[in-house]
């Protein structure tokens, strides 16, 4: 991939981690990054384009490709995973030169990357903020810098109007409903007359977090027989999701009919401890799971997870389509919400065909 500047090309050949965890940017050109600490490389970044009077715009006159810094959350599960691949893969579809960081589940790092970007001039800043809250000064910072900034995956809360120019995302309180439907079919078919929940939620204050929440309580709550023992936190996460269901069986124990998990990952934590506890989840107890990742269909499909939500990861060509509409100053679209289904035992779930992440 190559970003051309009036001045110097820099070859942007593959984004990486070291050991530390920290983002390597491996640019090859004139420039070479960045091993210095964090607030050198930023220096000299900035140095680097005062000296040069860089813009983005070729010797040649003709139309600059477009860079695109985007911050990942982290690699907290299949979904995530998959949605950085999706991304890598579109900005290559797409001839977008991507610089892409892993933030390792740390706001703060979502924050230094934005500030990384906005030092590199990138033409478009794109963001999954792992919560809602906390953004306003880095994006005045971007506003004040012309860099528009595209929201993927996940909302912010804010008072400032324009910081951010659209959302590319699921409509987490659908599938929220979508869950919650689902559970007033199963007790009907299953004749229950008391329904006892138990919910294991995303990351807190995150968007999915609130509005899977929402949408399913919203859903169940005109129906007398449904019952939330408790929500607890299990931070979109695998061995969190184990912790809980300790945590819930040990509590509630047999009182438990439901397990309504915010994400796969923490549904497949949950699961071995139902079983180590007595009990057969898909029989015992009614498992309800989001993202739809292919080891939670093969899941289902064995008969231990009853209902599984799409939330779909691929997100990378609704991006790169609405980065580049921002490079050329054409509108977008505020909200672009991915169509979405729902997998349960009341079809056939071997149907359903291979995933993809
Ligand atoms: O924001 C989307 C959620 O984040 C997915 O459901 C989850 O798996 C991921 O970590």
């Amino acid at each position: 991939m190559l970003y051309a500047s009036r001045c110097f090309y820099v070859r942007m050949v593959k984004v990486k981690e070291n050991e530390s965890g920290k983002v390597r940017f491996d640019v090859r050109g004139k420039y070479q990054k960045m091993r210095l600490g964090k607030r050198w490389g930023i220096l000299l970044a900035a140095a680097l384009l005062l000296l040069t009077g860089c813009g983005n715009d070729r010797e040649d006159g003709a139309q600059p490709e477009l860079l695109l810094g985007f911050s990942q959350i982290g690699s907290e599960s299949a979904w995530r995973i998959g949605n950085t691949k999706d991304i890598e893969e579109q900005a290559s579809a797409y001839g977008v030169s991507l610089m892409l960081e892993n933030a390792n589940q740390k706001q703060e790092n979502q924050i230094d990357a934005i500030r990384r970007f906005i030092a590199y001039k990138v033409d478009v800043i794109a963001f999954s903020p792992i919560v809602e809250e906390g953004w306003d000064n880095v994006l005045r910072e971007a506003k004040e810098a012309g860099i528009p900034v595209i929201l993927v995956d996940r909302d912010i809360s804010t008072e400032t109007e324009g910081l951010t120019t659209c959302l590319i995302g699921a409509d987490f309180y659908a599938e929220g409903v979508m869950a919650g439907e689902y559970l007033i079919r199963k007790a009907d078919a299953l004749g229950l007359e008391q329904v006892n929940i138990v919910e294991i939620t995303g990351t807190e204050n995150s968007t999915p977090m609130r509005q899977r929440q929402a949408g399913f309580l919203d859903a169940i709550s005109g129906d007398e027989r449904m019952c939330v023992l408790e929500s607890i936190d299990g931070d979109f996460l695998k061995s969190r999701g184990a912790e809980c269901m300790r945590y819930l069986l040990e509590t509630y124990g047999e009182d438990i009919d439901v397990v309504y998990s915010h994400n796969d990952e923490m549904t497949l934590g949950a699961l071995p401890e139902i079983e180590s506890a007595g009990f057969v989840p898909g029989s015992d107890m009614i498992i309800i799971s989001i993202d739809g990742g292919q080891e939670a269909i093969d899941v289902l499909k064995s008969g231990k997870i009853n209902c599984v939500v799409e939330c779909t990861p691929k997100l990378g060509k609704e991006l790169m389509e609405t980065a580049l509409k921002l490079k050329a100053g054409e509108p977008v679209e505020a909200l672009i919400h991915p169509t979405e289904e729902i997998f349960t035992d009341e079809t056939d779930p071997q149907s359903i065909g291979p995933r993809g992440y």
